[in-house]
């Protein structure tokens, strides 16, 4: 008998955003172990400093309750988003170490999605959340994956993400992150 995959909607009761920032620091523990963020040698520190950097409003979303231990229990299908309602513009000129291409303007910026078990739904329940706050505020959402990662990219394809420019030597000297975007209807 093939196991019946659950649908995205099922978590969708247990999304929070997530208030006490320590709850972050498991997560950053995590991700620091697994690619993309081990192959660009960036660490649990820099990854919690970045999402405490006060330049913009950030929200963390993740499908565990950050108010009882079981963020700390990756439970399977526990996955957390972070993602910028402020100054995102500024974040990729910044990657891009120049303008916005033309025709593009301000818009949400998700700095970080990461699931622990993989191709459960989590992923894309967690997009589709942002998306839909972003959408509240912008036309357009943002967000950077790096060449090498075909399965990020997929999974972005997959959601209506298109490439719109490169950054070489980003984060990492010889490593090339893509710019995608995303229409949102508000
Ligand atoms: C990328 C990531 C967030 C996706 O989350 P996920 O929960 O595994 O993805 P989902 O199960 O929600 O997948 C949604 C859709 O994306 C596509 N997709 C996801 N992963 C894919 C893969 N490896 N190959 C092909 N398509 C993929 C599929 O179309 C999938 O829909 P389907 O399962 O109905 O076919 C997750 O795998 C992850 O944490 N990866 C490691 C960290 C990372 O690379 N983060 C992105 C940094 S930019």
């Amino acid at each position: 008998m093939t196991k019946k995959k659950k649908k995205a909607a099922d978590i969708g009761t247990i999304l929070h955003k997530i208030v006490d920032q320590s709850a972050l620091r498991p997560w950053a523990d995590y991700m620091a172990g697994v690619d993309p963020w081990k192959r660009l040698e960036i660490t649990a520190d820099m990854l919690v400093m970045g999402w405490a950097a006060t330049d913009a409003v950030r929200y963390f979303f993740s499908a565990a309750d950050p108010r009882s231990a079981k963020v700390h229990d990756f439970e399977h299908e526990h996955g957390l988003i972070v993602f910028n309602l402020e100054g995102g513009r500024a974040v990729v000129e910044k990657f891009l170490k120049g303008p916005m291409p033309s025709g593009y303007g301000d818009g949400g910026y998700v700095s970080a999605i990461a699931t622990k078990v993989r191709h459960k739904g989590t992923g894309k329940y967690l997009l589709s959340a942002a998306e839909r706050v972003i959408s509240e505020k912008f036309a357009r959402i943002y967000l950077f994956v790096s060449e090498s990662n075909h399965a990020a990219q997929r999974f972005y394809k997959s959601a209506g993400y298109e490439e719109i420019a490169r950054a070489h030597d980003c984060l990492k000297a010889g490593n090339t992150e893509l710019l995608l975007t995303k229409a949102l209807s508000g």
